[in-house]
């Protein structure tokens, strides 16, 4: 476990960092070479992921800081391009952690596969022989898997829905450990696997065999508790920040509108963790936003309130995630990454992904029912335009705050500026 409080560390050189680094997550030459050439996979490896492959392409990594959670330190590394995400929630876990840091909890890694089941002759006698049939299901099932069950882990269970008028039908869903892995392919394997001895019980024609994203026996969850006085800071006391947090919260419960936004804050984290660690995101996106809707009514995935002084944060959601298989064996960088993260099982990845999620969003609804987004924003973003107008080393500061003074972060703008102080030279 390596401390995650690095004071300072943005304001260090990149060698720096990387020095740091090294020496905290024990990251040797080969590791750190991985970073510095930018941890490209090779063209060979990308031809064989993905069709019609014409190139690979690079994204940030920066390091979630500060974050310790059920009494362990955690270096995040996070993959993302937008400004702002990676210092919002080193700062928003810094002060959760002077707080006393994260509680979380993740469910065992169980998937869901699901079967569909149409033109059944006799719906109440199929649900009936798949009950019954149960054992016969999950030897089936964990036949496909068998090292999976081997390790304790395979098919455990079924479940049979019903559904009626305008569109028949019933659907199995056989749920199954993972263990560490992300499971799709295993859980896949298991509903294609049982497709023939479901027709054989219920006399009906399988259709669909999948797994179902809305991952929601699969959960993690993580919980703070801030004391007020640790939010203050812009001319806005503990107090006001907290009880704007909670209002903020409060309108994301009741508005999908801005629901949508809010969760999309703390998509941004847990986004950004799952690419790091070679996880499909896009399955997290799905889960996570079906289960914001699991009532009826899409609503906001965290809870924020205030309690004998202090500011209370939950977030529960899917964590379907997993640190075996996938592309996490092919690619150089998810190697260095999962070695900063130093995580040991599925469950514990779910619950550094869940407190991110939290911090996340703390993060953003801090700066929102405050100084407002725009002004974090605007200093990363003109860094960015600096750079893509060809600034290098110390010129990118200078022209980023050129162009704030100026009030106007143009690609044209940063551009002449540059050409000047070339002619100025
Ligand atoms: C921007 O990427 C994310 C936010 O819009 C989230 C939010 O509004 O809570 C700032």
């Amino acid at each position: 476990m390596s401390d995650s409080r690095i004071p300072g560390f943005y304001n260090l050189a990149l060698d720096q960092r990387w020095a740091e680094l090294a020496k905290r997550c024990q990251l040797d030459a080969d590791d750190l070479s991985v970073l510095r050439d930018g941890g490209q996979l090779e063209i060979d490896a990308a031809d064989k992921m993905v069709e019609n492959c014409v190139g690979v392409m690079g994204m940030p990594i920066g390091l979630g800081l500060n974050f310790r959670i059920n009494d362990q330190d955690y270096v995040v590394p996070m993959v993302i391009e937008e400004p702002s995400v990676v210092a919002a929630v080193s700062n928003m876990a810094r002060t959760i952690r002077q707080g006393g840091g994260f509680e979380a909890e993740a469910d065992p890694s169980i998937m869901i596969g699901q079967v569909q089941i149409l033109d059944v002759p006799d719906p109440e006698g199929a649900v009936e022989a798949l009950i019954t049939g149960k054992k016969r299901l999950l030897a089936r099932a964990n036949a496909v898997a068998p090292n999976m069950s081997r390790r304790g882990a395979g098919a455990i269970d079924i479940e049979v829905r019903r559904f009626e008028e305008p569109h028949p039908m019933l659907v199995l869903h056989l749920l199954a450990d993972c263990a560490d892995a992300m499971g799709a392919n295993v859980i896949n394997g298991m509903a294609e696997g049982i497709a023939p001895l479901v027709e054989e019980l219920t006399g009906g024609r399988v259709n669909l065999r999948i797994l179902s994203n809305l991952a929601d026996r699969r959960c993690a969850r993580a919980r703070c508790a801030i004391p007020e006085m640790l939010l203050a800071g812009n001319g806005y006391s503990g107090a006001e920040v907290a009880q704007g947090v909670v209002e903020a919260y409060h309108f994301a419960a009741v508005d999908p509108y801005r629901a949508a936004t809010h969760n999309k804050g703390i998509m941004n984290g847990i986004d950004a963790v799952a690419i790091a660690t070679g996880n499909d995101w896009r399955s997290l996106e799905a889960g996570a936003h079906a289960f914001a809707a699991r009532e009826g009514r899409y609503t906001s995935l965290s809870r924020w309130w205030r309690q004998d002084g202090c500011l209370m944060g939950s977030i529960e959601l899917p964590m379907a995630v997993g640190i075996v298989g996938g592309s996490t064996s092919v690619h150089p960088t998810i190697r260095v990454m999962r070695k900063i993260l130093a995580i040991e099982s599925a469950a514990e990845l779910g619950m550094v992904i869940a407190a991110v999620g939290l911090a996340q969003n703390l993060g953003a609804l801090r700066a929102l029912c405050t100084e407002g987004i725009q002004r974090g924003h605007m200093s990363l973003h003109a860094r960015s335009v600096a750079l893509a107008a060809g600034a290098e080393g110390d010129e990118v500061d200078r022209i980023a705050e050129a162009l704030i003074a100026l009030g106007q972060i143009k690609l044209e703008v940063a551009r002449s500026l540059l050409r000047r102080q070339a002619a100025a030279v």
